[in-house]
């Protein structure tokens, strides 16, 4: 941890271990914003105990930069800027940059950059192998799974964790590749040939054309379509510490290549109580059904016996509404009029069971309110992607978050592998008996 503590005063707090009658003070460190944290890197040497926090609760794991989220204000900003002006006023390459670098980019930096990432779009041709190596029926995101990883395969000459350039190089390849590897396991999925990307257009463009555009006929991006797409994916670039990002530093504090960090970042991802839940979400809108049976599946959620939960609602942090499902739903609003789809049965739906979780006192007092997945499904099931896709998508906007806190942790000159203890609650020592003597 950064040695010039913000608070700028020594604070401390002491711990008293009433067994023994022992005193032990903690330094208190306070970042730039948010919480203040007891540093408890010295507690194990000076007191031969350990913490205990399954799930991390209470636990920072690291120091960061990038993202800060205020969960009681409903505050995400990524480098500062709050999330709502980089939607208003950014697009998705500004924040793919500010994310690596640290600040916006000038009109000269972005045209470099994104130069530098068009150039990166393509997949080594003998990779495409690796898509029919899958059932056509696979879950796009056991496809990336696969081919994620097995990208540190081909792109030997910038496996060097150690060298900058190396890095830079590994992370232009993988923020660039990830949609062209999803678009490519949609287009396997249905029988269709992969479609390369086109330099000539944004990244959300590439995205639209690799997915939808046929060989045989032009394609016409529809400008309301990619300007959802690219505010799907600012919101979802970055969120400091969630289970994706985590796994991703976790696997990297191995010294493992940046490929198979970001496969691991993708296989957390997938889970429907992280990433997933924006498949699950209308997985979950589909079995509710109508308006009429969303008394039941409150009723279910909140029944303890019950592990029906509400795909889309709760978050670890956010003790009030994401700031980012706000902008999901606005968007929803505003892709639907511009697509001249009136009432979309999923947003109706989803806006009922809103209005009636919010009025729900269990959902209050559990701070439990609509988190970003809870209306991204409806959007890019507007847009035509199939519902098998939207994790997929989830990840090609979070590759860059994911990536940038991979090279925040190999730059921090503190940097130790990540090995948690455990609380041992097995067998004591026992005698291996001879087998006769097994019960
Ligand atoms: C993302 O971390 C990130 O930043 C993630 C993310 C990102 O950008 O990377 O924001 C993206 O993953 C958002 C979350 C998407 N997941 C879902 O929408 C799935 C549904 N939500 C939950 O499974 C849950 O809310 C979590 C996983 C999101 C958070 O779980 P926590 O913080 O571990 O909370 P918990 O499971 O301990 O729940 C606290 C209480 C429990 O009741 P009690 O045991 O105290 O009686 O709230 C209840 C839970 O049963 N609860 C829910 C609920 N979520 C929590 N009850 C009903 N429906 C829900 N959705």
């Amino acid at each position: 941890m950064n040695d010039d503590n913000r608070s700028g005063r020594n604070d401390t707090y002491t711990l008293t271990d009433n067994r023994h009658g022992q005193q032990v003070e903690l330094p208190v460190a306070a970042g730039t914003d948010g919480y203040q944290v007891i540093d408890i890197r010295g507690l194990y040497d000076r007191t031969g105990l350990l913490t205990y926090d399954p799930g991390f609760t209470s636990t920072c794991s690291c120091e960061s930069d990038i993202s800060f989220i205020d969960g009681k204000q409903g505050i995400l900003r990524y480098r500062g800027y709050d999330v709502e002006d980089l939607v208003a006023r950014a697009d998705y390459m500004d924040v793919c940059y500010l994310l690596l670098f640290g600040d916006l980019p000038n009109a000269e930096h972005k045209q470099i950059f994104r130069k530098e990432i068009t150039y990166h779009t393509m997949l080594h041709e003998q990779i495409y192998y690796f898509f029919r190596g899958f059932r056509r029926d696979s879950h796009p995101m056991a496809v990336l799974c696969g081919v994620v990883g097995a990208l540190s395969a081909f792109y030997h000459d910038a496996l060097d964790i150690t060298s900058p350039a190396h890095r830079t190089l590994a992370s232009y390849r993988l923020i660039a590749k990830m949609p062209t590897i999803a678009a490519a396991a949609y287009r396997f999925s249905i029988g269709h040939p992969p479609v390369y990307p086109d330099n000539s257009l944004t990244f959300g463009e590439n995205v639209l054309h690799m997915m939808f555009s046929e060989p045989t006929e032009d394609y016409h991006i529809d400008p309301a379509m990619t300007r959802a797409l690219e505010r799907f994916l600012i919101v979802h670039a970055d969120h400091e510490q969630g289970t994706s990002t985590s796994t991703v530093r976790m696997t990297g504090s191995s010294g493992a290549n940046p490929f198979a960090c970001i496969a691991a970042g993708v296989a957390s991802l997938w889970g429907p109580a992280h990433g997933g839940a924006n498949e699950a979400g209308m997985v979950m809108l589909d079995q509710i059904g109508s308006k009429d049976r969303i008394p039941e599946f409150l009723a279910r959620a909140k029944d303890p016996n019950d592990p029906f939960r509400l795909m889309g609602f709760g978050h670890r942090v956010y003790q009030s509404i994401d700031p980012r499902s706000r902008i999901m739903r606005d968007t929803c609003h505003e892709l639907l009029e511009e697509l001249g789809v009136h009432d979309d049965p999923y947003l109706d739906l989803a806006l009922e069971l809103e209005r009636r979780a919010l009025e729900d006192e269990y959902f209050a007092e559990k701070k439990l309110y609509p988190n970003m997945n809870f209306y991204s499904g409806i959007i890019l099931r507007a847009m035509g992607f199939p519902r098998s896709m939207f994790t997929a998508l989830f990840a090609v906007a979070r590759t860059v978050g994911w990536v940038a806190h991979w090279n925040e942790m190999i730059e921090d000159p503190t940097r130790k592998i990540s090995r948690p203890r455990q609380l041992y609650t097995g067998e004591s020592k026992r005698p291996v008996k001879p087998v006769q003597e097994r019960i």
